[in-house]
């Protein structure tokens, strides 16, 4: 098949308009699955596929014979998630064009319209796609006139992914409407990277567009941003497993492995080229920043090494997670891990909770600070232990800032008011407000991203009964008031539950804490002083009162397993108890404190 026959699309979408049941559609159609077999194929992940949410891009070949002539489509998905904007633009940074998908019952949403102008800029060919007009919600024209009203598509393709309506009719749109790729056979290999992934047979594996020149078995390859140099051992198409094949061709989107042992060594967006024939490095690559940050430790009893090895093992896969041991006076030895954001990070917490249940602690999630010194040197803090005690303006600190970013909200207008006070409520200050066509309202927010960490998203749910979608985009560092907040326990800070936060929030979650924890602390030996301190003032404090231990106090009485769990465990002794300054904390109030914090 020549290249002028070749097709590299995506499919833009907001979350849940249907991306991946079209995606299974057309494999479907083009038999690379069993129709009916509905694998959503491109949703490997249990977790995501739990949650629905596409989280590692993978991509499809399919070939479909369309007026007698085949063709090569290649389907790149995207991650459905604004933390991982970064790899989506490098998946369409290796399109001819895309499908933008609207569902027919809720029309354009946030994510769409970014994800739109992701890929407008990048000049991809749009068609619009409606889906689900199945629903007794859904109103085409309104739809129709929307993406013509908001984008400029006209003639877009109805159809209904689940009920397999219409959705012949896109693959043909498909071949008609987006151009073929335009790289050259005869010039030196210059390859992009779109994704990566780790087998544990065949270390990683790279997901390549191949823009000029061709790769085989045998190559010798360069990445033009590490300098490593590797010799190709297999290349493919994903079919929709691997399928190996001679070679891998201008235009073409396949896999290469070369034995490459670390994730940490595949920068998305890095260009591949022989190493003999260097060629310029494709444009627009980014280096991943880590956004959202926590502590991870063994709780009482665990096995250290097991739970090294798991998280090394999940850091494998997921290239984009930072990894560093750190240790804390009340934790004892564990790991920092950094994110991209806060859906990154819960995704990659809940399976390793899958794999260790209770037997691992998490710290609250953080956003990296920065602290500008006197003397104007810069430094990126990610342990709010780390995080200086004096405020702003005092000794040795020039300045303190904190992340921010703009966030797109639509919500119908009746939610409006509600928007604003939670923004507000949030430390959002309100840029924009615009009214629009479709009869929903566009707000844009400049938002501190520690808030956004802090269940805004939630709540924004919560307050517009589902309506609103969120959107963001990073906006730098910002001059801020912010300070640390520490629990103290006889006058000893605990290191693993200080958090920074904006000025305004220390008073009032410096009494929750104390109260908080002296939940968990019921049962001492002898009598401890809690404190909660900013700076040099004290917040709050609170005395515990020596009393017998009783682990049982916060169970529901016919939970009969664990009570015998929790009574063993108490038998064994307090001889594993974390101790900071003199005082002994059972683990279970850490836990118990952060789980709800
Ligand atoms: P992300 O992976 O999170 O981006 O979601 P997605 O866009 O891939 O959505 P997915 O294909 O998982 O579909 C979301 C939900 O919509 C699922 O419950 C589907 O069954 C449903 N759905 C998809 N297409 C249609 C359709 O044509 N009609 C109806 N009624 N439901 C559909």
């Amino acid at each position: 098949i020549p290249i002028d026959r070749y097709r590299n699309f995506s499919i833009v979408a907001h979350v849940d308009h249907g991306k991946s049941t079209l995606s299974d559609r057309l494999l479907e159609l083009t038999g690379v699955i069993e129709p009916g077999s509905n694998k959503q194929v491109l949703d490997k992940l249990d977790v995501e596929r739990e949650r629905g949410i596409t989280v590692k891009a993978q991509t499809c070949t399919m070939i479909y014979n369309h007026k007698n002539k085949d063709y090569l489509l290649h389907l790149v998905d995207t991650p459905g998630h604004v933390d991982f904007r970064q790899e989506v633009s490098r998946s369409y940074a290796s399109c001819g064009g895309a499908l933008l998908l609207v569902d027919a019952s809720q029309g354009v949403q946030a994510q769409t319209v970014a994800n739109f102008h992701l890929a407008d800029d990048l000049g991809l060919e749009l068609v619009p796609v409606i889906n689900k007009i199945d629903l007794p919600h859904a109103d085409v024209p309104r739809v129709t006139e929307q993406l013509f009203d908001m984008f400029g598509l006209l003639d877009p393709v109805a159809i209904s992914a689940k009920a397999g309506l219409h959705v012949e009719k896109v693959l043909p749109a498909i071949v008609e409407r987006i151009p073929p790729p335009t790289g050259k056979l005869d010039q030196p290999l210059k390859s992009l990277l779109v994704d990566s992934w780790f087998d544990p047979f065949l270390g990683v594996i790279l997901l390549v567009h191949i823009v000029d020149g061709k790769v085989s078995k045998g190559t010798k390859i360069m990445s033009a941003h590490t300098g490593f140099k590797y010799e190709v051992k297999e290349v493919g198409i994903m079919y929709p497993e691997r399928v190996s094949t001679k070679n891998l061709s201008a235009g073409q989107l396949g896999y290469i492995i070369t034995g490459m042992k670390r994730s940490q060594d595949a920068h998305i967006g890095d260009t591949f080229m022989q190493v003999n024939h260097p060629v310029e490095a494709l444009p627009g690559f980014e280096e991943v920043k880590p956004m959202v940050f926590l502590g991870a430790f063994p709780a009482e009893g665990a096995n250290f090494e097991q739970l090294e090895e798991s998280i090394e093992q999940l850091t494998l896969n997921d290239r984009s997670v930072t990894l560093q041991k750190e240790s804390s006076n009340a934790l004892g030895q564990g790991w920092r891990l950094g994110f991209l954001g806060t859906l990154h990070a819960s995704v990659f917490k809940e399976r390793l909770e899958k794999e260790h249940g209770g037997s691992l602690i998490f710290t609250a999630p953080t956003v990296p600070y920065k602290i500008v010194e006197k003397d104007g040197t810069e430094r990126i803090v990610t342990n709010p232990d780390d995080f200086p005690q004096m405020t702003s303006g005092a000794m040795g600190v020039k300045d303190l800032q904190e992340p921010f970013v703009e966030a797109t909200i639509h919500t119908p207008p009746e939610y409006v008011g509600q928007v604003v006070q939670l923004c507000q409520a949030f430390r959002g200050q309100q840029s924009d407000v615009e009214y629009l066509a479709n009869g929903q309202v566009c707000a844009k927010f400049l938002i501190p991203l520690a808030e956004l960490v802090d269940d805004f998203f939630g709540k924004l749910k919560g307050a517009t009964k589902g309506y609103a979608s969120l959107d963001y985009e990073d906006a730098g560092y910002q001059s801020s008031q912010i300070v640390k907040l520490e629990l103290l326990v006889n006058g000893n800070s605990v290191d693993a539950l200080a958090k920074v936060m904006h000025v305004s929030q220390v008073d009032e979650k410096g009494r929750i804490w104390v109260d908080k924890f002296k939940e968990y602390m019921r049962y001492q030996l002898f009598e401890i002083i809690l404190q909660a301190r900013c700076g040099n003032r004290i917040i709050a404090r609170s005395t515990v009162k020596a009393k017998r231990k009783d682990v049982l106090h916060k169970l529901h009485a016919a939970d009969i397993t664990r009570r015998k769990k929790l009574l063993a465990k108490q038998k064994e002794g307090k001889n594993r108890m974390q101790s900071v300054g003199r005082v002994h904390i059972p683990q279970e109030a850490y836990q118990g404190f952060l789980a709800r914090d």
